[in-house]
């Protein structure tokens, strides 16, 4: 029995994605028999209603030195935290003492913006190949997983902040607990922590599967976190859809009564509710839309190899392990994948050893017949780049919300 990390009642599981490897540890060539797997599977806590996995990794061997997610990879995320960070400077930090942490800083994607602003900040971020790369442009960075000790420790040696920021990290951090305590070591009176994560909403509505893995522990949406900032002393005040990564929901949490309630927070949690999005049949409904976008894309791969097609993968993004070891994709249907991150580069892809090759390689020697868009995210910014291989004659294969031929 899985307990919930949030409440401490039962987590009732509704789909089992098998044995998964990590899905950012890119294996060498030739080290493929040490690779570390886990079952990946999900469930959903009857009392708090929070979406979370059933099994926990170790965070140390996740978030590392050769951790190989670098943010400012994409120009479309990049403009998304220069804007927000503008925001942050302009409207939630005081002159007085101002001080703004961002957890998870990666590599300096928001906090450059704090930086150049002369805005005093630090990020928390334990993975030190990506915290490096934010040092080296001036950004300070502590190198540690934030937790209660962190807070406390940041709070007396650098002051309380105005603005505690995360994108894309809290949804990786199980023990809840002690982020919370944390922030309350931490935070001025008024001060907010804003976070963003993939929304369970959306990936309800797209089937978009794939956003389940290692790293993913919690999928949010309004309901689950309103009741996880209620068991600690919070309250969720405000709320934003974000279109990026396949549909997001930034959340801003402050101490109980210390901030006005918006009422889109009451809009999105109505909307849930009349969703069903927290409900048995919503959750077997998902289920089974998997089980058949799985089923279908394992037959087109097989129906493509049959007529002596040249499938290639485009992002070796995270979200790909969960795709590529489900349907047990090898080299037969799935030739190689191309990547911009040299970190994942001439390397393998977690768990089904797909070889990994720069950009260059997608046209030369020539274009593939079909490229199966695992960065279906990007897509806009990744099909405007490569218009050449769609004029060419090549074809997207998507497999969200179904599987279909673009
Ligand atoms: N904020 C960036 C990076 C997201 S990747 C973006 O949105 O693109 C998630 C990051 O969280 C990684 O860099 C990882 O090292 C970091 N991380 C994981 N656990 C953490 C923790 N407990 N505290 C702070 N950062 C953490
Ligand atoms: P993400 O979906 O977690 O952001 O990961 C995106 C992956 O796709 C990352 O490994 C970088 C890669 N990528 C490309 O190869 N080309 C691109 O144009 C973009 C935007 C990303
Ligand atoms: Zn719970």
């Amino acid at each position: 029995m899985t307990s919930c990390r949030i409440c401490a009642s039962t987590v009732d599981e509704f789909y089992d994605f098998g044995r998964q490897p990590l899905s950012d540890a890119f294996p060498p060539v030739g080290s493929e028999g040490q690779e570390f797997f886990f079952r990946l599977a999900v469930g959903i806590c009857r009392s708090c209603l929070m979406v979370q996995l059933m099994e926990e990794v170790l965070r140390e061997h996740m978030f590392n030195e050769d951790y190989p997610y670098f943010s400012s990879g994409s120009t479309v995320m990049r403009a998304h935290f220069e804007a927000l960070a503008k925001r942050l400077v302009a409207k939630e930090v005081e002159t007085d003492s101002p001080f703004v942490v961002e957890l998870g800083s990666n590599d300096g994607v928001m906090l450059r913006t704090v930086a150049d602003a002369g805005v005093p900040h630090l990020g928390i971020e334990p993975s030190s190949s990506v915290g490096e790369v934010a040092r080296a442009q001036g950004i300070d960075v502590l190198t540690a997983f934030f937790e209660e000790e962190t807070g406390k420790q940041v709070a007396a040696e650098r002051g309380l902040a105005d603005v505690v920021f995360s994108a894309n990290t809290v949804c990786h951090i199980p023990y809840m607990d002690s982020i919370f305590a944390g922030l309350d070591a931490l935070l001025k009176p008024q001060g907010i922590f804003m976070f963003e994560d993939p929304y369970w909403g959306d990936i309800v509505e797209r089937a978009s599967f794939d956003q389940i893995y290692d790293e993913h522990y919690y999928l949010f949406s309004a309901t689950s976190v309103r009741n996880m900032a209620r068991q600690f002393g919070f309250d969720l005040v405000d709320v934003e859809r974000l279109p990026v990564h396949g549909g997001e929901v930034r959340y801003t949490v402050a101490r109980q009564g210390a901030r006005p309630v918006s009422d889109a927070v009451e809009a999105l949690i109505a909307e849930e509710t009349q969703r069903g999005l927290h409900e048995e049949a919503t959750l077997t409904g998902f289920a089974d839309r998997v089980t058949g976008i799985k089923n279908n894309l394992v037959t087109l791969l097989e129906r493509l190899r049959s007529e002596g097609k040249k499938v290639v993968g485009y992002g070796a993004t995270a979200k790909s392990a969960t795709v590529a070891n489900l349907c047990g994709l090898s080299t037969e249907v799935v030739e190689f994948v191309v990547d911009t991150t040299p970190a994942k580069q001439n390397r393998l892809t977690p768990g089904t050893h797909l070889p990994v090759r720069p950009p260059e390689a997608f046209s030369d020697p020539g274009y593939p017949d079909y490229a199966l868009l695992f960065a279906w995210n990007h897509a806009e910014e990744i099909t405007a780049k490569e218009t050449n291989f769609r004029e060419s004659g090549g074809r997207w294969i998507l497999y969200l919300p179904d599987v279909h031929v673009v």
